[in-house]
């Protein structure tokens, strides 16, 4: 299981407009980052996972989600919670949570969300 941190979210929990996978990749060995742990097939699993599911959000990689010692680093935003040190076996419960606060796009004839531009 991955390390949660909700410091900033006390409230209920309200539906993430996006899911932001950091995919950084620093090229030091003194310096930390995402994708030196296994980032990308994390967020190639996550982004799988959300068109099989055609859940109703998009996702964004991104470059540096500033928690960089304890990637690999998943957010739901704006504002949401952090998945720290995030493993592949830690995607299915990310896409249950992301199913639950955002639902699925029941038609079939639109493209999933995550095709679409911001
Ligand atoms: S390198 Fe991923 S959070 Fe900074």
């Amino acid at each position: 299981m991955p390390e949660r941190d909700d410091t900033e979210t006390h409230a209920a929990p309200v539906a993430p407009r996006s899911v932001m996978a950091c995919i950084n990749r620093r090229f030091r060995g003194d310096q930390p980052s995402c994708a030196a742990r296994g980032a990308e097939a994390v967020a190639d699993a996550v982004e799988a996972g959300i068109a099989a599911r055609r859940i109703a959000i998009k996702m964004e990689r991104v470059i540096c989600l500033g928690q960089c010692t304890k990637g690999p680093t998943v957010r739901f935003a704006p504002g949401g919670r952090f998945s720290l040190g995030t493993r592949l076996e830690d995607v299915p419960a990310i896409l249950d949570e992301l199913q639950a606060l955002c639902g699925v796009d029941d038609d079939e004839s639109e493209p999933p969300m995550h095709l679409l531009g911001s």
